[in-house]
């Protein structure tokens, strides 16, 4: 499908852009464009400076590359830098080919380039996922009365224009908020966004205005929270994909930055045990629909924190990175997870599924995190079962960290949460009623007086 000509007078915003001719290629871009209702264009590279020249044209938010037959892998590295100095705030997904797997791949490494083998472009939902969070899952909502006239705002504050439902800044970084612009933007929109890469910066000015009980408790634990999911998203990219290697510097440092907000997290859950509808609520998209493991990390936490049973801080970075590696799944598998839990694959993919937990060990490993060893242990034990039907050993009861069947747990109630929260009549506790009843789980795959110590976190 080439859009050559296309020139949009609302300037839509261009999702993906395909900057390759290769029919296969074109078709598995089309089929995701069509899953995700991506705003999709395709171009041949020689048509490029052609199409850009015009002022009018919308950059792209994702753009795909493939290498050539006969293109060296620096060449397509060099190109692929070329592509993002003309695109500063897009992302390039390059497709390398077979032979160039093993060789080096350094021209590739920045924090914008996605390299994917063919394997897991063909095979997996990763290019999906690069897609989604950089086209859906950029902007996050704040309450309007969260930004406060005269104060320095540390973060820009977005609107979104309903015509063309592009995103337009309102108030920029550091700058001073006055009484009229603040009216004017609340008289414009009910929505105020914030780009989720300067979530930090969000967190630390709620945490400036609001104390550490009531609304305000629930207010910084929200926006903690979704720094969380920032640096766990930045954290999980850079162990996800095959050739994508950071240094490892910056892979470590999320990784304590990661573990000090779980810290402050604990804190907050210490003093507020009933955060799971503000976690739940807290944000909402296609990319985070998929991607679950913080609200996972966060709900077990909560379990460890109310029950005192377990390292509540085992518990979250063992839940963070335990399915990492089902992103390595067939997309089909994949997508049956999101529907169906982890019990779905059992028919059809049940070697790929026995092996997910050690696999995403070996891939944190690989990243160059070492973890302890407790965590480890937890990490591989989330899908074991007491009476020993469980994977990927097999372990009974007394083998299976408390810590392990708080995240089962966890992802049970993540997994129903998400299902049914559409439902007029869901509330959270009433869900959680319903789990704690003697029918309500698989209570023999539990070890035995699990129920009863994590009871009272959850009733
Ligand atoms: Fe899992």
């Amino acid at each position: 499908m080439s859009a050559k000509g296309t020139n949009s007078i609302f300037r839509q915003k261009l999702e993906l852009l395909v900057l390759c001719g290769d029919f296969k290629v074109i078709q598995r871009a089309e089929e995701a464009a069509s899953q995700y209702s991506f705003s999709f264009t395709q171009l041949l590279e020689e048509d490029f400076d052609d199409y850009f020249s015009d002022s009018n044209v919308v950059r792209p938010q994702v753009t795909l590359i493939c290498q050539g037959p006969e293109e060296q892998v620096a060449d397509f590295g060099r190109r692929a830098t070329e592509l993002l100095s003309k695109f500063p705030k897009s992302c390039v997904v390059a497709v390398l080919n077979l032979d160039s797997v093993k060789g080096d791949l350094s021209g590739l490494q920045n924090l914008h380039i996605v390299p994917l083998s063919e394997e897991e472009f063909y095979h997996t939902a990763k290019f999906e996922y690069a897609c989604l969070f950089r086209t859906r899952a950029q902007y996050l909502d704040i309450p309007r009365n969260e930004v406060f006239p005269g104060t320095t705002i540390p973060f820009s504050v977005y609107i979104k224009l309903p015509l063309n439902q592009k995103y337009l800044a309102v108030i920029f970084a550091d700058s001073v908020l006055t009484d009229e612009r603040f009216q004017r933007i609340t008289d414009e929109s009910d929505h105020l966004l914030i780009d989720i890469s300067e979530s930090a910066q969000y967190s630390s000015y709620i945490n400036s205005f609001f104390d550490q009980a009531g609304i305000g408790l629930r207010k910084r634990s929200r926006a903690l929270f979704l720094s969380f999911c920032h640096s766990a998203f930045l954290f999980q990219e850079s162990l996800l994909f095959n050739h994508k290697r950071l240094p490892p510097r910056i892979t470590q440092d999320l990784f304590i930055k990661l573990k000090d907000m779980l810290y402050e997290l604990v804190d907050l859950m210490k003093r507020d045990g009933e955060l799971w509808d503000v976690f739940r609520e807290a944000c909402d998209n296609e990319f985070f629909a998929q991607w679950r493991a913080p609200w996972v990390a966060v709900y077990a936490t909560l379990i460890s924190v109310k029950s005192g049973k377990g390292d509540p801080i085992c518990v979250g970075i063992a839940a963070l990175l335990t399915d990492l590696s089902l992103y390595d799944l067939p997309r089909e598998a994949f997508h049956k997870f999101l529907k169906k839990g982890a019990e779905g694959l059992r028919d059809s993919y049940l070697d790929e599924l026995r092996n997910h937990p050690l696999a995403s060990l070996n891939r944190v490993r690989s990243g160059g995190i070492s973890l302890q060893d407790e965590i480890q242990k937890v990490l591989v034990s989330v899908h074991e079962h007491a009476d020993g039907t469980g994977f990927p050993y097999g372990t009974i009861a007394e083998g299976i960290p408390v810590e392990a069947a708080i995240i089962r747990l966890a992802e049970q109630i993540d997994f129903q949460a998400r299902n049914q929260a559409e439902a007029p009549e869901f509330s959270f506790s009433r869900l959680r009623e319903k789990l704690m009843r003697a029918d309500g789980l698989n209570r023999e795959t539990y070890p035995s007086l699990f129920f009863e110590s994590v009871s009272k976190a959850l009733l």
